[in-house]
C-alpha cells in the first residue's frame, strides 16, 4: 500500500515538474462591443518535449488560445500555469519577462522588422536577457546556425525567400532558450517544398527536447506532431 502511495506521489511530481502549460477552466471573451466569448472552460496540460498540433476551423478559438499560453492576453476566468507559474497573478512587467525568457513566438507572416538584418531581428529578442551587444550577437549567430542561415545573417528580410524568413523567425523564437515555442500557421505562407525545410526544422527542435504548439490547417504539419487538439466553437474537443 505505501509502496503505491510512494510511487503515485513521485508521479505525481514527475508530472509537476515537467508540466509546462496547464490550464484549468480557462475562457476568454473578447470585450467588444458586443463581447464574444471565444473559448469555453479550457482544461489541458502539455508536459515537457511534446509537440502538440492545434486543430480547429477558422474561428474556433486556436489563436485565441494560443494568445493566452503566450501571456500576450489575460484570460477572462481560469487558472494559466507556465512551467508550474501561476500567470494570472503576475503583474504585467513579471509576465512580460516570462515571456521573453520561457515562450518563443513564430507567426505566419514571419513579423521580422523590415529595416534590421537577420542577425539584428534574432538579437532584438533578447533585450530582457542580456544588456551586452557582444553576448547578444554571439548567442543570434548561434541561433541562426541552429537554422542554417549562418551565410545570411546579414541580409535583411526583403532579401530572404519566405522559407529563410520564416527560418529567421524560428532562430529568433529559439534564441533565449525557452521552454516552449508556439507557432500559428508557420507554413501558411509558404510552398510545400518550403514549408517541409520549416517543418524538418522544427522535428530538430522537437528532437532536441523543446516543446512545441503548432496551430495548423496542414495535414503535413499535423501528421509530424505527436499529440493533437482539437478546437471547436470554442471548446476543445479532443
Ligand atoms: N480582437 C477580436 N475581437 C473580437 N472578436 C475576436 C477578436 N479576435 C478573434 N475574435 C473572434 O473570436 C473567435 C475565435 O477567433 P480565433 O482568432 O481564435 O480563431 P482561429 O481558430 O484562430 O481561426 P483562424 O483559423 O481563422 O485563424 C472568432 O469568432 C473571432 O471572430
Ligand atoms: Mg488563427
Amino acid at each position: 500500500m505505501s509502496l503505491i502511495r510512494r510511487k503515485q506521489s513521485r508521479d505525481d511530481t514527475f508530472l509537476q515538474v515537467n508540466s509546462v502549460v496547464k490550464m484549468e477552466g480557462v475562457s476568454y471573451v473578447y470585450k467588444g462591443p458586443p463581447p464574444l466569448q471565444a473559448l469555453y472552460d479550457i482544461n489541458m496540460e502539455i508536459i515537457r518535449g511534446e509537440y502538440v498540433a492545434i486543430l480547429g476551423p477558422s474561428g474556433s478559438g486556436k489563436s485565441t488560445f494560443l494568445n493566452l499560453v503566450g501571456l500576450l492576453d489575460r484570460s477572462t476566468s481560469g487558472k494559466i500555469y507556465i512551467d508550474n507559474i501561476d500567470a494570472e497573478t503576475l503583474n504585467e512587467r513579471t509576465r512580460s519577462s516570462l515571456r521573453a525568457r520561457k515562450i518563443g513566438f513564430v507567426f505566419q507572416s514571419f513579423h521580422l522588422l523590415s529595416y534590421k538584418s537577420a542577425l539584428e531581428n534574432v538579437m532584438l529578442a533578447q533585450l530582457y536577457i542580456t544588456n551586452s551587444r557582444k553576448q547578444r550577437s554571439a548567442n543570434a549567430l548561434e541561433a541562426l546556425e541552429k537554422v542554417g542561415l549562418t551565410k545570411r545573417a546579414y541580409a535583411l528580410p526583403s532579401e530572404l525567400s519566405g522559407g529563410e524568413r520564416q527560418r529567421v523567425a524560428i532562430a529568433r523564437a529559439i534564441v533565449n532558450k525557452p521552454s516552449l515555442i508556439l507557432c500559428d500557421e508557420p507554413t501558411g505562407n509558404l510552398d510545400s517544398t518550403t514549408a517541409a525545410k520549416v517543418l524538418d526544422i522544427l522535428d530538430e527542435l522537437s528532437l532536441s527536447g523543446l516543446t512545441l504548439v503548432v496551430i495548423t490547417h496542414s495535414k503535413q504539419v499535423a501528421d509530424r506532431a505527436k499529440r493533437s487538439l482539437l478546437f471547436s466553437d470554442g471548446m476543445l474537443v479532443r
